[in-house]
């Protein structure tokens, strides 16, 4: 009797590889692991092979580098999207790409079911059930990590018992998901909000301390909201984001430690490390400043703050998400032009900024002789501006 075919979204971890025994065991499944090269940079060959020494029937592994720059991390980078000031969504951007990969080949290998490692407290089943459920809501989701019950001892217990390879240890006690828009770390002493993160947890990121005496200087070029080109450079969506991590990375730039609000309604302390997502987001800021009108400005803002919800929430395939893009989209037309960063010690400060879309007139600004600002409307602009205050203070002075 031929068993039935699930999809796992394989990571290689401890839980997704626990996943494969217990869908084999538990379930009776075949299982396909289906590995996501969105630039994690680890030995995804070993991984590959990791999965079918477990016993998965089949082991594919997919390089979706360029879809998640170009279809994801950009859109969001119009968007700046950070969720809660802080965090610019490395790992929740890279989870509906997923699920659309887990999806598309559900339907080629005529599997009714797909899983993910997920546990029952963290946003990434939310997300990843959603966007499953809103790509293809005739699939079934099963969520071994979500169902066993199991404590991450019991779960390495499990793996030991079961000849599955851990690399979780006194070591390596964090829980640690990356890809090209950075990484993230939880679990271990981590979990104590007090304590300031060790050194060991940081991979992408050299500590202030050892960073160069010397500042470094970078350039980065826009066009429509799409970085194209580092110090007049011109790269590949994906060897400029590469690049970014080395050098924010090289300078310190891209820590976080934030006390998060997850969806399940947990905080949780996370560290992450952007560096290239940090360097950008900054960049595309300081060009948005010199190029949108005022209200553009500020109304944009307001709605960037909605979409990096909708992402965080896990509802990327939503028609808000979509409609809120092509706003977005639309305020990117002018959004030409570069940047100029200063990095140093951990930190990274625009220094100067240039586009030919630039609103910027000196001859307004300016205190010099060469100004053309018109002083004298001020006055009645102000009268105007101030008179319903004036009404006011007119008719309630005497009761305050
Ligand atoms: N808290 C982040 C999020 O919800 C990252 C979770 C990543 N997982 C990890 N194993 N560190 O997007």
């Amino acid at each position: 009797m031929t068993r039935e075919k699930v999809i796992l979204a394989y990571s290689g971890g401890l839980d997704t590889s626990v996943a494969i025994k217990w869908l084999m065991k538990e379930y009776n499944f075949d299982v396909v692991s289906l590995i996501i090269d969105v630039g994690q940079k680890e030995n995804l060959e070993a991984i590959k092979e990791k999965a079918l020494r477990i016993g998965a029937v089949d082991s594919i592994c997919i390089d979706a580098k360029l879809s998640f720059v170009k279809e994801y991390l950009f859109p969001a980078l119009k968007a700046n999207a950070v969720y809660e000031d802080q965090y610019p969504l490395s790992t929740a951007l890279s989870r509906p790409l997923i699920a659309k990969l887990i999806v598309d080949m559900a339907h080629k290998k005529g599997a009714t079911t797909v899983t993910h490692g997920c546990t029952g407290k963290g946003n990434d089943q939310v997300r990843f059930d959603v966007s499953i459920s809103a790509l293809a809501p005739e699939l079934k989701i099963v969520a071994p990590a979500r169902e066993w019950g199991l404590s991450r001892d019991e779960v390495m217990e499990y793996a030991k018992t079961n000849g599955i390879p851990v690399d979780v240890g006194i070591q390596n006690p964090y829980s640690i998901d990356q890809n090209i828009w950075g990484r993230s770390i939880e679990c271990g002493v981590l979990e104590d909000p007090w304590i300031e993160p060790p050194e060991e947890v940081y991979e992408f990121t050299v500590s202030p301390e050892s960073c160069p005496a010397q500042p470094t200087y970078l350039e980065i070029e826009f066009k429509q909201g799409i970085p194209e080109k580092i110090n007049g450079e011109k790269l590949s969506p994906v060897e400029l984001v590469e690049k970014l991590n080395q050098i924010g990375g090289a300078n310190g730039v891209g820590r976080i430690d934030h006390i998060e609000n997850r969806l399940v309604g947990i905080k949780s302390r996370e560290i992450y490390e952007c560096p290239a997502a940090q360097l950008l987001i900054t960049a595309h800021k300081s060009l948005e400043s010199l190029v949108l009108i005022r209200e553009m400005l500020h109304y944009k803002k307001l709605v960037e703050e909605k979409y990096s919800e909708l992402v965080y929430y896990g509802r990327w395939f939503s028609p808000l998400r979509k409609a809120i893009d092509a706003f977005i989209e639309s305020t990117q037309e002018n959004v030409t032009g570069k940047a100029r960063l200063k990095l140093y010690k951990g930190n990274c400060s625009i220094v100067g900024r240039e586009s030919s879309f630039s609103l910027y007139e000196h001859e307004l600004a300016t205190y010099d002789k060469s100004d053309t600002f018109d002083h004298k409307a001020a006055e009645g602009f102000i009268k105007l501006w101030g008179l319903d205050l004036k009404t006011y203070a007119g008719r309630f002075q005497d009761e305050s």
